[in-house]
């Protein structure tokens, strides 16, 4: 039984979810282990108990029987001697009853109660309080019987005997040992049994949860090889079946996302290209055409002066689109350090308010912490706020109020870039970050894109909001250090 890895398959990094530990004593094994030990200790108990008992019985009823015996033997033995009070004789009868196992004592008495005979030597002679009739007191090491003795029906004697139960307690004793001792047994073979037992159930269901954590790791190719003869057998079928189906829609899903990725690509460059062919056929036109107009040699000299004029412009213009193309095409990979954005954004706001637009545009900035430190590339950084205070700047050709805000919050700083200006007309706000797409007559349309793409590199996108002739808020987090 083994987890075989068919062709690796990893799909998307996925999270792995802490398997949670589980204490040896919660473990199916153990409760399997358990029970199964349990059980057998409980009906090896009764068992022996049940023997225990039976042979206590056994033991007791021959103690008594034996008893008997004696005591009539010693009944019969004694008649003739009492009736002729012959002591010696009755003396031999204790002698000889005192040999016998387990006899503590012998005695034979007249029908006054007064001892003619006993194995102990110190009651003859005395007088001896006999028990009721025929009655067989059992102590917890003696069991004391009494027997009268007839003749004719005339009561002439009595003998009592007591015999010890000391022996019938050790072999008790002895055999609820032994039985304990079965049971502690039973127990450990059990539990041992009971273990392999569980081992044997148990490791195909670990093999299955070995297998299902790798699947959640995200390898699809996992298979585990069970014999379906039992019910996990059946479910590491049916686990198979899963993950064949599994890892056979993750290719698909995976096909279709490339797929769909390369025509999403090539669609892309043909509007790039579309865009860049658009932005520059004007300028390009008219530098044909003034070039056009130069060669002709009777050309007056103030339309050479204009033609001259209007290549300067849009060969400048030219040259602008393939500079902010370039740095759109070449954003490089952000590298993050730790800094101070409320400085940042002031260094920016200088400068802004030292630009040809912004004539009369308050610009006001606004941190509730100093210093902010966040994580990010500087030059980039300063890249995206001076495009966006730009494009807030350039709303506002009849002046309003620029307003940069950082609310800086335990995990992330929130940069807000807010305009009074013309806003955004909604049909252009879908598309207002892909490149080229413009609303103003100079604009080239790369401002927002780039500001886009610098964010995803930071690991945040922008966040627009937009109210025709009321204005714009630009906003993006940052993470904090
Ligand atoms: N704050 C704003 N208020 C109103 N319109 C805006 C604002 N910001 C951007 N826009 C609109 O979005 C368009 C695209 O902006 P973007 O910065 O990408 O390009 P651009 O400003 O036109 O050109 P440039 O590449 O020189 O920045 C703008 O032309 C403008 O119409
Ligand atoms: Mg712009």
């Amino acid at each position: 039984m083994s987890v075989i890895e068919l062709d690796r398959v990893e799909t998307a990094p996925v999270r792995e979810v802490q398997a949670p530990k589980l204490s040896f004593f919660r473990t199916l094994r153990f409760r399997l282990m358990l029970s199964v030990a349990l059980v057998h200790a409980v009906l090896m108990g009764a068992f022996v108990w049940s023997a225990v008992n039976q042979q206590s019985a056994a033991i007791r009823a021959e103690l008594r029987n034996r008893a008997h015996s004696l005591i009539t033997l010693m009944a019969v033995a004694s008649t003739n001697a009492l009736l002729a009070e012959d002591l010696g004789s009755l003396a031999e009868v204790t002698a000889r009853v005192k040999r016998q196992p387990d006899v503590i004592n012998g005695a034979i008495l007249d029908v006054r109660g007064d001892v003619l005979a006993s194995t102990d030597a110190q009651q003859v002679g005395h007088y001896l309080r006999i028990p009721p009739r025929g009655s067989a007191v059992g102590g917890l090491h003696r069991l004391e019987l009494e027997e009268q003795v007839r003749v004719a029906g005339q009561r002439v004697g009595t003998v009592l005997l007591g015999m010890s139960t000391r022996h019938l307690q050790s072999e008790l004793a002895a055999t609820r040992d032994e039985g304990l001792l079965f049971i502690l047994l039973a127990l450990v073979v059990g539990s041992v049994a009971a273990w392999g037992v569980s081992l044997l159930i148990t490791r195909n269901l670990y093999t299955l949860m070995t297998a299902v954590r790798r699947i959640g790791r995200g390898n699809l190719g996992v298979r585990v090889d069970l014999q379906p003869n039992d019910e996990v057998g059946l479910l590491g079928g049916a686990f198979n079946a899963m993950a064949e189906s599994l890892q056979r829609i993750s290719e698909q899903a995976q096909s279709e996302h490339q797929r769909r990725t390369d025509a999403e690509r090539l669609a892309c460059v043909g509007e790039l290209s579309a865009s860049i062919a658009h932005e520059i056929r004007n300028p390009l036109s008219a530098v044909i055409n003034s070039v056009k107009l130069l060669d002709r040699p009777d050309l007056p000299a103030s339309d050479r002066a204009q033609s001259i004029a209007i290549l300067n412009t849009e060969s400048l213009r030219l040259q602008r689109i393939l500079n902010d193309f370039l740095d759109f095409a070449r954003i490089r990979e952000s590298r993050l350090v730790t800094g101070d954005l409320s400085a940042l954004i002031e260094e920016v706001a200088a400068l802004i308010r030292q630009h040809p637009h912004a004539g009369t545009v308050k610009v006001d900035i606004q941190c509730d912490v100093r210093p902010c430190l966040v994580r990010h590339d500087p030059d980039q950084l300063r890249q995206v706020i001076w495009n966006l205070m730009l494009n807030g700047v350039q709303a506002m050709p009849e002046g309003g109020q620029l307003q940069v805000r950082v609310r800086c919050r335990a995990r992330t700083a929130r940069v807000s870039v807010t305009d009074t200006g013309c806003g955004i007309p909604v049909q252009l706000l879908d598309k207002i970050v892909r490149p080229f797409v413009t609303g103003r007559k100079q604009g080239t349309g790369l401002g927002l894109s780039i500001a886009q793409r610098i964010l995803m590199q930071h690991g945040t996108t922008l966040s627009i909001l937009s109210h025709v002739n009321v204005g714009t808020e630009m906003s993006f987090d940052l993470e904090v250090a």
